[in-house]
């Protein structure tokens, strides 16, 4: 059962969503080559503690840090390291979960290093879209397999690939709900949609092909053939108009 959000409960969900975005937001201004991803992971644990919020990834299975912050060909859960210095032209996802009063909100975004690649920016520009043309699909009355498929039209549209071993999210009072929500599929299977439903929708795009491995550290996911990955995530209240993150900023 896919649980249906009070008005109460949504505007707890907007606490947590808005301390992920003002976390991210912190972090994406802090990075430059010669920052480390562990400079990262101190920097959301001030941020977080300042706003009153917990951290909803450390603990979680086992998981050792705030964040994961992905480098390059990372695709998700990348543990932050004092080892891993940021370089000019690289990409970083930093993907950051927080719970308030009971509430979860979960949020991603892949920053460039100093200057990147055209085409690398192509990536993150296309893996940002792909957020946002799934949006309208988290509308009343649409179905769970609506969102995936217009994320993967458009991302191999693009000439990418969206990466099928990791899906969105159901979220609210666990970091994990029901439903599971892929960035790939065929339209109009799954489960109807309905207003106050609170999905997490991140599409992970793969500049190469869309398989993954996992290293040894059992977290770090990679692609396959070493290109590059990028991940945006967005907690979205489902609305009659189409999906409303939760994940920004209200000011
Ligand atoms: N945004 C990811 C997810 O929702 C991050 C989970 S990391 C973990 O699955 F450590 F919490 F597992
Ligand atoms: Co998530």
């Amino acid at each position: 059962m896919i649980e249906v959000r009070s008005e109460d409960e949504i505007r707890r969900m907007e606490r947590a969503g808005e301390i992920v975005a003002r976390t991210l937001e912190a972090l994406k201004e802090m990075v430059a080559p010669g920052v480390s991803t562990m400079d990262l992971e101190d920097r959301a644990e001030a941020v977080i503690a300042e706003a009153g919020g917990k951290p909803a990834f450390k603990g979680y299975r086992g998981y050792p840090a705030i964040i994961c912050s992905s480098v390059n060909d990372q695709v998700v859960h990348g543990i932050p390291s004092k080892k891993r210095v940021l370089r000019e032209g690289d990409i970083v996802s930093i993907d950051l979960g927080v719970v308030y009063d009971g509430f979860y909100g979960d949020a991603a975004l892949t920053v460039p290093v100093g200057n990147v690649d055209p085409e690398v920016q192509r990536l993150l520009d296309v893996t940002k879209q792909a957020l946002a043309v799934a949006l309208p699909e988290a509308r009343e009355g649409a179905r769970v397999s609506d969102i995936g498929h217009a994320v993967q039209s458009y991302v191999e549209s693009e000439g990418f690939s969206v990466v099928r071993h990791f899906v969105g999210h159901g979220i609210g009072k666990k970091l994990h709900e029901e439903p599971q929500v892929p960035n790939f599929g065929k339209p109009g299977s799954g489960q109807r949609l309905k207003s106050g439903m609170t999905l997490a929708i991140e599409p992970m795009v793969n500049a190469g092909g869309f398989d993954v491995k996992v290293l040894d550290d059992g977290w770090t996911a990679v692609t396959a053939d070493g290109s590059l990955s990028a991940h945006f995530e967005h907690t979205v209240l489902v609305t009659a108009d189409g999906g409303r993150p939760l994940t920004i900023k209200k000011d």
